[in-house]
Parts: structure tokens; sequence; C-alpha cells
């Protein structure tokens, strides 16, 4: 067997389901290449009588590494990454854990692979867990497959068990992008055609797992693309020093090179490049680097340097594919952050196009995305990105999202085009702007946005505030979640998805209010943070009052003005908030209004004392 880039190491990551072997086949994997130390050797023998699950003998599989509470819980917890080599070629091992929850590290180990060993239970075949992987992998762009059929001694080396599991997998990849898939009957617990051929299968004629491994082609690594690097930070050491420094995503750059800051579109040249604390001619995709440009470049963190010969794309709308990975599912037009390279951004997801149904393939409509789910999703982003489509650069192509008040990962994508709806429609200016409309009505204008529970006496307060600016001379208008659903939102009900766009409409009209310099009440339940965070964040600071109309449930139902809370006590109305539904009491609001202390009156006139003391009204 030749090696076919014996300098690379052949980065793999492995993927499997809960016990079927992984850790025992990489342990096997290293104890055969013999990268097991004698002391290692020593600490297994003895936790194989501890933790062991395979009698009294050496259990591989602790061999492996791993965390300890793997060990203890019998579950892998994260990416581990291991080494080891053969005479003919060397290899990276992402050791991805196998629980549905982990998925996550799972992509996490692939995203930097270029081979999967993907095992399989003999006894259980391709269960769903193994079409999820090779789904992620394959949406990863990781083109070789080695299945390693294990436990082929618990189905007696049967040959008919080996090839039904072979015809079963390679039929669910036929439709998919993989180059090679190979798969192999083994038995790692007890070597079988691991590094050498097993006794036991004198029908199969394929690969070792090893020489398998070996003989993998996979393409060169992304030095040979464009020249591509994320700016880290500006580094400004001294006044007279500036250097744009960040990891070359791919290509290779050279000092005299023409290259382009992508935002912006300014050319220079590339005057000198350190790498490590020394001086370089050149360096290439991996390199941490500090570049100086014979010209000034206004860039900040999050910029892309790239070649200027072929530059990568600049876009706010994108299609992509989308595995998330949250607890609570994604949800159309809520927002997320979003970090592509260096560049962190909001974003929201604007229309579901299909969730894929991982057993069949087949595309299916629906209106949120569950863990674990994938989807092809178009998404806008608030600010253009640097991007190129993951299938040209893996880098460059793909993204997390994280939620906006947890901060935790929920998504990782993979972007397939842009979009480019927007980019062709420039917003109109006008010779007369919010301030001035403002100041023809004698007010500043802002929006007054009142949340609550149904029946907490937001609508209520807000006609006594709107009689009050009135009678006041102001210009307002109420937009109440009731009236708005007869109309604007008409077709929406109450899942959580179908608030969030009704929060989000109402938010972008309460915009169009404001803009023409009307004091614009908005009266929604609006029951999740992260809503009101965006309603909050298209206009300025100061245009945005949260008024927090605070109510205790007990007390709106007691009052029940329509007779809901009682439909929704016997069952008759679902999704119900405060009975099935939650609300998020606000955690900083401008103004909070006591409903159960002082009349709507007063309440009223408190606003307006928050309004005249902050400038609003004209005195
Ligand atoms: S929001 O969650 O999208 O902000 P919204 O303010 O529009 O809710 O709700 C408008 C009105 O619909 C409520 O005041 C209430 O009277 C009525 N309603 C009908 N069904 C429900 C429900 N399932 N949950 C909450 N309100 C409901």
């Amino acid at each position: 067997m030749t090696a076919t880039q014996p300098s690379t190491p052949l980065r793999i990551v492995t993927c499997g389901s809960v016990d079927d072997g992984k850790s025992t086949l990489l342990g096997r994997l290293l104890y055969d290449t013999q990268h097991v130390f004698e002391d290692q050797l020593e600490v297994a023998e003895e936790e194989s009588r501890r933790w062991g699950t395979q009698a009294r003998e050496l259990d591989l599989a602790l061999l492996v590494d791993g965390l300890q509470a793997e060990r203890e819980q019998k579950i892998t917890i994260d990416v581990a990454y291991r080494y080891f080599s053969t005479a003919n070629r060397s290899f990276i091992v992402a050791d991805a854990p196998g629980h549905e929850q982990y998925t996550c590290n799972m992509a996490t180990g692939a995203s930097t692979a270029s081979l999967a060993l993907l095992l399989v239970d003999a006894r259980n075949g391709v269960v769903d867990q193994t079409r999820r992987h090779t789904c992620i992998l394959e949406l990863l762009a990781i083109r070789h497959i080695v299945v390693a059929v294990n436990k082929m001694d618990l189905v007696g080396w049967t040959e008919s068990a080996f090839e039904a599991i072979s015809c079963d997998y390679l039929d669910y990849t036929s439709s998919l992008n993989f180059e090679s898939v190979t798969t192999i009957p083994v038995s790692a617990l007890d070597g079988d055609n691991i590094s050498d051929t097993s006794e036991n299968s004198k029908w199969y004629m394929g690969p070792t797992l090893i020489q398998a491994l070996e003989s993998a082609h996979v393409e060169g690594s992304q030095r040979k693309e464009p020249f591509r690097m994320p700016v880290q930070w500006i580094n400004r050491p001294t006044p007279d020093f500036r250097g744009y420094s960040g990891t070359i995503a791919s290509g290779e750059v050279r000092v005299g090179d023409e290259v382009v800051g992508c935002l912006s579109g300014i050319t220079a040249r590339v005057s000198s490049l350190m790498n490590a604390d020394q001086e370089v001619a050149s360096a290439i995709a991996g390199n941490a680097v500090t570049l100086q440009l014979d010209e000034h470049m206004e860039l900040g963190r999050g910029d892309v340097i790239a070649t200027s010969k072929a530059r990568p794309e600049v876009s706010d709308q994108f299609a992509t594919k989308l595995i998330w990975l949250g607890a609570e599912p994604m949800l159309p037009q809520r927002q997320y952050w979003m970090k592509i390279g260096t560049q962190t951004t909001s974003v929201r997801v604007l229309t579901l196009d299909y969730v894929i149904d991982i057993s069949t393939l087949a595309h299916e409509a629906s209106t949120k995305l569950e863990l674990n789910q994938i989807a092809r999703v178009k998404i806008s982003v608030a600010k253009s990105v640097v991007f190129e489509p993951f299938h040209v650069n893996t880098n460059l192509g793909s993204f997390i999202l994280m939620d906006r008040i947890t901060n935790e990962t929920v998504g990782a994508g993979m972007i397939e085009f842009s979009l480019r709806r927007a980019s062709n429609i420039p917003w109109q200016p006008f010779q007369v702007d919010k301030v001035q409309r403002g100041r023809s009505l004698g007010q500043k204008p802002c929006i007054l946005w009142f949340t609550g529970l149904s029946g907490a006496g937001k609508s209520t307060i807000a006609g006594c505030l709107e009689e009050e600016l009135v009678r006041r001379g102001c210009h307002c208008y109420i937009l109440d979640g009731d009236n708005i659903r007869h109309g604007l939102s008409k077709d929406l009900g109450f899942t959580d998805a179908d608030r969030v766009a009704n929060i989000k409409r109402v938010a972008e009209v309460a915009k169009l209010f404001l803009d023409a310099g009307l004091i614009t009440i908005v009266c929604l339940i609006s029951p999740f943070r992260n809503e009101r965070l965006m309603a909050r964040e298209l206009v300025e600071p100061s245009e945005f009052i949260e008024v927090f109309v605070d109510t205790p449930l007990d007390v709106c139902e007691a009052r029940d003005p329509k007779g809901l809370y009682k439909k929704a006590r016997s069952g008759d109305l679902i999704n119900f908030t405060g009975v099935d539904s939650p609300y998020e009491s606000p955690l900083n609001p401008e103004i909070v209004l006591k409903t159960d202390k002082s009349s709507q009156d007063q309440l009223a006139k408190e606003v307006i004392a928050f309004l005249d003391t902050n400038h609003y009204l004209a005195s």
C-alpha cells in the first residue's frame, strides 16, 4: 500500500452511536500501531479491573485517554484529538461523541476532517444516528467515508449480515455527494480486519481498516486556494507600527502581493510579514501572522484581507444549510448572533425552506427547527459580511449562531449562496427627516412599548395616555395587539413562531411611525425578552421606552375581561400566555406600572411625567 500524502497527516473524524464500540476501536488502532506506552498499558489494565466492560480482560476503550466523566458515565462528552501513524501515513483523529445531544461536538470534530470513520454495530445496522451523522458529514463537505461494521463476532461473522448493512448504507448515501464509501467488517475488540486480515471473514476481499485509511485519496490542503485572512485585531504597539493580525484561512501570501480589505474595497501591498515574531517572506494557510501594508487601510476586526486578484463576496442575505443545536427550537424572524470568521453580527432566519428528513432525505415543510434537525433556510444579517460558499472555502463559508440572551451556541451553518435581493434597493433619502417631522409636530418622537400579560391593562392605560397627549396637542397613535391581528397579522396565531413574527411586524411598523414623527404607543403582550430587545435595537436608544405593565397573573385572571383565562384553564384555548405559554418579565424596563396599586389615570400620568422629564414633549 503506498501513501498518497506521507507528509500531511490525514484528519479523521470518528462518529457513531453510543455503544457502537468507538472507544474500543480507537484504542485498538492505537494499540495495533504501537502508540500505547508501557505505563498507559499498566493504567489501562488497572482500570479494566475497575471500570472495564470486558470481564477481566484488557478493555481497549480505556486506552483512549478520554475524560474521567466518560469512564464514570460511560459516554464521551467532548471532542478529543488523538494521533497515530503507520509506516505509510500519520493520522489525527477527532473523536466525536455519539450521544444525540452532542451532535454539536461531532460537527466541530468534522469541520477540520477530510475523512470520516463511521461505526455501525453489526447487530443494529444503520440506525437514525448513523443517518444523521452521515447527513452532517455531507453538509460539512467530508467526501470520504469508511464504515467500520463492528462487533461482527456477535453476529457470527455472517457475510449476509455484513452485506445487508453495506447495501443499506450504500443505498442511503447514493444520493449524497460522497466520493468514496468503503464498508469493512471488523471486531474492534478482537482486532479482526483492523491491521490484519481476519481468518473469520474469508469471504471478505476488501482492505483492512488501516489499509483503507492509508490509501484514502483526499484532496490537498487549502494552501492552493486564494489568499484570505480574517482580521483578528489591529496590532499597534507603537504609533508608527500598524499591523493586521490573524490566522490565514486559505492560500498563501508573500511580501509584495497586492491585497484588498474586503469590506472597504481598498487595495495595498504587503510590505512586511511576521510569523510568530519572525520576519518571513511568505506564509500559508494555518499560519498566525501579522501583515504590514504600504498604504493605510481602515480595517476593523471582522474584516477579511484577501488577494486583490480573487475577492470573496460581500453580502447580507444568504441561502444556507443549518444544523440546530439549541434545546429551544429555532424560530424564524427571531434574532441570533452570528459568528462567521472573526465577524459577529445579528441575524434572522427569514424563511425556513424545508427540514431534511434524515431517514429518507426528503424535504419537509416546517415552521420551526428542533434540536439536531437540519434545514435549508434563508437568513438576513444586520451588516454585510465577507464570505464564500462553503463548498469553495469551509472557513469563510461556515458560521455558528448563538442565543442573544444566553450566548449559547444554538446552530451551525454552511452558506450555499448569497441572495442579491437587497443589493439593488438602496435606502431612498428624503429632504425632510425624522427630527424635522417631530419638530413640526412639536415633539420628540418615540416608541412607548407596553408589555404585559393579557388583561394586565396595557390598552386601557394606553387609551388614557393617548387622551392626555392629544389634549396637550401631541400627535400619537396606538398600535394595539388586538387591532393589529384584525389586519396586518390576521394570518398569525399564538404559537411561539407566530408571536415572534407578529412582534417583528409591529416593531417595523412602529419604526415607520417613529420616522413619521409620532409618539408611537405599542400594546403587545410581547412575551419574549429576545423580541423586545430586537424592537429596541431597531431604533436609537433614546427612542425606545419599555413600559412594563406589571400585573400579577392572579389579578389578570381574576379580571379576565375577555373570558380568555377561563377558556385557557378549561383547555378550550391553547398557547395562552401565563397558562401554557411563557411570559418573560422585562429585566430593565424604563417604566414599571403597578396596576394593582394605582388607577389607570394615575399610571398614564406617570408615563407623561417620564416624557416631560426626559424632554419628549414640548413645554
Ligand atoms: S403577542 O404575544 O403576539 O404579543 P398579542 O398582544 O398580539 O400577543 O395578543 C393580542 C390579544 O390576543 C391578547 O390581548 C388576547 O386578548 C388575545 N389572545 C387570543 N388568544 C391568545 C393566546 N393564546 N395567548 C395570548 N393572547 C391571546
